[in-house]
């Protein structure tokens, strides 16, 4: 059986997505035509039709295409703003997004114009609905690391919003040891520090961020299973990885759900969550990445519990704050036993 109902109904972190991964083509038209800017698709139906990848690549070139309608401090707080609404309605109560200045900042937008209009949404979504919403800002790998280190200068103006610095773009061809001065200055500066690793690049990415990066979590990771040193090293640490199916399947990470390495990670002892990414671009929010992976691996319902249960012990928060988190989500776990759903 699946677990729908309790997909639904426990209490989710959301530790790796893009907010500018969020946007969905009906937004996309809207903030075009606010801003006088002209799409290459007629339709929303067309814009869907182009969202079809073989590759990381294929999908940044179309990512990078969108971001440009994204101009003004109210753009980039709508954009932020329907991605928490729809994280409340996924029962999201925790959430760190990344997001990309350097997308913007390359076309002309200031930085203090995408750093305020994300922090607005993420103040008002604490206000409205209880959602504790940080933000991560990543480097683009395929720029180099001055220009990285540009990046983490006008951050520290904003250090009070910004919760971590990531790694994120071209995995291939560039290592994580090329941000190694700047990952170093981003810690002195106490920034939380994350990177994309192994999602298509080798094992050995995975091992320098963090050796080299001395990274909280690893972004993806999949590769990892290739190495067994590496596994032992990361269960060891109790590492998080944070899997992204839906955006797996989509870019031939994986070439079918049911070869999901899920349960071979859990079993190896891998602390795994599971996020959405680019949820606009790979067809699902947190909930839908939940259910394709439990009918595709028909989980059992303590596989779900537990998967879920990680992402508190993944995410950035206050031990008070988990604490309080987790007896919530485990009063949750024991209400829903009793209901029909989830009792195998
Ligand atoms: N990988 C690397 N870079 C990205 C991704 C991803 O999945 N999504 C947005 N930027
Ligand atoms: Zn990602």
């Amino acid at each position: 059986m699946t677990h729908d109902a309790l997909i639904s109904r426990l209490p989710k972190c959301e530790l790796h997505v893009h907010i500018e991964g969020t946007l969905e083509p009906e937004l996309m038209f809207a903030l075009a035509a606010r801003n006088h800017i002209r799409l290459p698709y007629a339709t929303v139906a067309e814009v869907r039709q182009a969202y079809q990848f073989s590759r990381l690549q294929d999908f940044l070139d179309i990512y990078y295409q969108g971001m440009s309608v994204l101009l003004h401090e109210q753009d980039f707080y709508d954009l932020a703003w329907a991605y928490l609404q729809r994280a409340h309605a996924d029962n999201l109560v925790h959430v760190e997004m990344f997001f990309d200045p350097q997308g913007h900042t390359s076309r002309g937008v200031s930085f203090d114009t995408v750093v305020d209009g994300l922090n607005r949404a993420c103040v008002e979504a604490a206000a409205t609905f209880g959602i504790k919403a940080s933000l991560i800002m990543c480097f683009l790998r395929h720029l180099d690391e001055y220009d990285a280190e540009k990046t983490l200068d006008a951050a520290l103006h904003h250090k009070a919003k910004i919760m971590g610095i990531g790694l994120d773009s071209s995995e291939q061809g560039h290592p994580p040891s090329k941000f190694a001065r700047v990952f170093r200055r981003a810690r002195d500066a106490g920034f939380h520090l994350f990177a994309h690793a192994g999602e298509e690049g080798p094992p050995d990415y995975v091992w320098q961020a963090i050796d080299i990066l001395g990274v909280d979590r690893i972004d993806h990771g999949n590769r990892s299973m290739e190495d067994r040193s590496l596994v032992q090293r990361l269960a060891r640490d109790r590492t998080p990885l944070t899997l992204c199916p839906l955006s797996n399947l989509k870019l031939r990470v994986i070439d079918d759900l049911a070869r999901h390495p899920l349960r071979e990670m859990m079993a190896s002892g891998l602390v795994v969550t599971l996020n959405s990414d680019d949820p606009a671009y790979f067809g699902g929010y947190v909930n839908d990445n939940y259910r394709a992976l439990d009918t595709a691996l028909s989980l059992r319902r303590d596989e779900v519990i537990e998967v879920a249960r990680n992402g508190f012990s993944a995410a950035i928060m206050t031990k008070t704050d988990r604490a309080e988190m987790l007896t919530r989500f485990d009063a949750v776990v024991a209400a829903i036993s009793d209901t029909e759903d989830g009792n195998s």
